[in-house]
């Protein structure tokens, strides 16, 4: 077996040169990925945790340069859900079985603290997590929500990269990103970020600082997924040609991490049709299904050609592969 990878199985370290190695060399993929199979086997176990994922605003302040959702993309109609129908949507998946839900909206600064606490309030009446996905806040918002019950977070570095990273979000600021994960580490959310794979300029380097900075930061969830060009932004033009090296960093991230959760994302099936069960296989734990009505969800076109996941299939597909559905909450 490569020395590197028996390492990482081992220990859960890898120095950065030692990780650019291992993504570089494309004849140890299979090893690497049965590897990350194994470990997330070991320690996380054959269940994958569902959690529903509610779209509950397009309406973006930001102009990030590969989200179709941006500011300046005005070739799509924007919405906004009312609290009552964001509560409803949680309701019906809950009925389902689900035992996570997930917030996510664009960065919209209509919906308050408030008026997000009072719905994480009802929603959290129900035996169930519930996860923001909402982007950057102040710590006292953070606060605010945390105390209305919310259990985790999502907000993805995209890139560490700063350079890249200033490129790429015009008036954002990455030492603010920083201080918004951090923040969230403090109060007590389960925190998960994650970063964009194939963006024009990235480098294996600034890849291999990303996982580097995942461990560092000790994540509680790691999404990860390839770039999918959408043609009303800016990198309208670049390659979709991330998959493989999503997937590798998805299996070193999980021997590197081996009790976080991993979703196999969206976006790695929507450019792949096999990607979802090739993240699960190589290290991934968790699915996100969109459980957002027709209507609104293909009004959220952060990319193309998004995949969904027909609730009622995924137990026998999950069979397939030896898995099963959790029951549970699904806590780190
Ligand atoms: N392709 C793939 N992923 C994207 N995201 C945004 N735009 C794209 C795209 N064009 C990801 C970002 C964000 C998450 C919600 O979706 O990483 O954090």
């Amino acid at each position: 077996m490569n020395s590197l990878i028996q390492k990482a199985k081992e220990c859960h370290a890898l120095s950065k040169p030692e990780i650019i190695r291992l993504l570089e060399d494309n004849s140890i993929n299979e090893e690497l990925f049965q590897s990350a199979d194994k470990i997330r086997k070991q320690f996380v176990g054959d269940e994958i945790h569902l959690r529903a994922l509610i779209e509950f605003s397009n309406i973006c302040s930001r102009n990030c340069f590969y989200c179709g959702v941006r500011a300046e993309n005005k070739n799509i109609e924007r919405y906004r859900l009312t609290p009552d129908k964001i509560i409803q949507l949680a309701e019906n998946a809950l009925k389902t079985g689900y035992k996570t839900i997930v917030l996510q909206a664009a960065e919209d600064m209509y919906y308050t603290a408030e008026m997000l606490s009072d719905i994480i309030k009802e929603i959290k009446k129900n035996d169930t997590a519930v996860t923001l996905s909402i982007g950057e806040r102040s710590y006292d918002e953070y606060k605010i929500l945390k105390d209305a019950g919310a259990d985790r977070f999502l907000l993805r570095i995209e890139t560490t990269d700063k350079e890249l990273y200033k490129q790429l979000h015009p008036n954002m600021n990455f030492e603010n990103r920083i201080r918004c994960l951090k923040n969230l580490k403090e109060l007590g959310y389960e925190t998960g970020t994650g970063c964009l794979i194939g963006l024009p300029g990235q480098t294996i380097n600034s890849l291999a600082d990303d996982i580097l900075f995942f461990k560092e930061f000790d994540a509680d969830m790691i999404g990860l997924g390839p770039l999918i060009p959408h043609k009303d932004t800016p990198l309208k033009d670049a390659k979709p040609d991330g998959f493989w090296l999503s997937l590798k960093v998805l299996a070193i991230t999980r021997l590197l991490m081996p009790d976080i959760n991993i979703p196999a994302t969206t976006a790695m099936e929507t450019i792949n049709p096999e990607g979802r069960i090739l993240a699960l296989q190589s290290g991934a734990n968790v699915v996100m299904p969109n459980v957002t009505d027709e209507f609104h969800r293909s009004r959220y076109e952060i990319y193309p050609g998004k995949k969904s996941v027909d609730y009622t299939k995924l137990e026998e597909k999950f069979k397939q592969i030896n898995r099963t559905i959790s029951k549970n909450k699904g806590f780190r």
